[in-house]
């Protein structure tokens, strides 16, 4: 009985004290919220070069490269398809090397020089990667194009600079050939398969044959 009576007390003083502490938790939490909001709220400073261009942007930094692009620059030429990093079609040039810009955050990239599509070409004066791609109709619907053309053209650079790919057969002797450019392609998806002709116009931009023969 006296332990019963015990037990009972223990528990009502336990309830007490629960009572008392309970008002701590919405404060606790408030607490945790505000610091939430000011870790993850606040905006963040970025200076990037993007086509030459000198800008700064204050950035919520969950946001990527490919959003800050598009809808804080309004550079829409560099497409969202997959956002994930699967399809290729938001590949930009930074510091000389083609990325996803859908799976790096814009923060990241304080003070790097970043071309995108626009800063390829324009219409007036198209990048010859982009005549060629009109030259030997690389495209259909275009959606894929802008992340075709920037990736090609930091292929060509790859491949001048003599850095290897998973085909390369010899390693001191980095040579242009369709095998190089469909696997260093490879994460560039066009989903009109207008890969025979992105090759081609590849090709024609490297300098090399583009009659269909001679290809390795
Ligand atoms: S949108 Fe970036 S890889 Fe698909
Ligand atoms: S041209 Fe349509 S997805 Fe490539």
């Amino acid at each position: 009985m006296t332990s019963d009576i015990v037990s009972r007390r223990s528990l009502l003083q336990g309830g007490a004290a629960l009572a008392a502490a309970t008002p701590l938790v919405p404060a606790l939490a408030q607490g945790n919220e505000g610091m939430a909001k000011k870790e993850t709220g606040g905006m963040m400073p970025v200076s990037m070069t993007v086509n030459g261009k000198d800008l700064h942007l204050d950035l919520d930094p969950r946001t990527t490269l490919l959003d800050a692009l598009r809808e804080h620059l309004r550079l829409t030429g560099t497409k969202k398809g997959c956002d994930h990093g699967q399809c290729g079609a938001c590949t930009v040039i930074v510091d000389g090397r083609r990325i996803n810009s859908c799976l790096t955050l814009a923060v990241m990239h304080d003070g790097d020089k970043v071309t995108t599509i626009e800063g390829l070409g324009s219409p007036e004066k198209l990048h010859p990667m982009q005549k060629a791609f009109v030259v030997h109709d690389g495209y259909q619907c275009g959606y894929c194009t802008p992340g075709q053309i920037c990736s090609a053209v930091a292929v060509l650079d790859e491949i001048e600079a003599g850095i290897p790919s998973h085909v390369t057969q010899d390693l001191d002797k980095v040579r242009f050939s369709d095998a190089e450019v469909r696997e260093r392609m490879s994460g560039n998806i066009c989903r009109c398969a207008a890969y025979p002709n992105i090759i081609a116009a590849i090709r024609d931009v490297a300098g090399e044959d583009v009659s269909g023969e001679n290809r390795a």
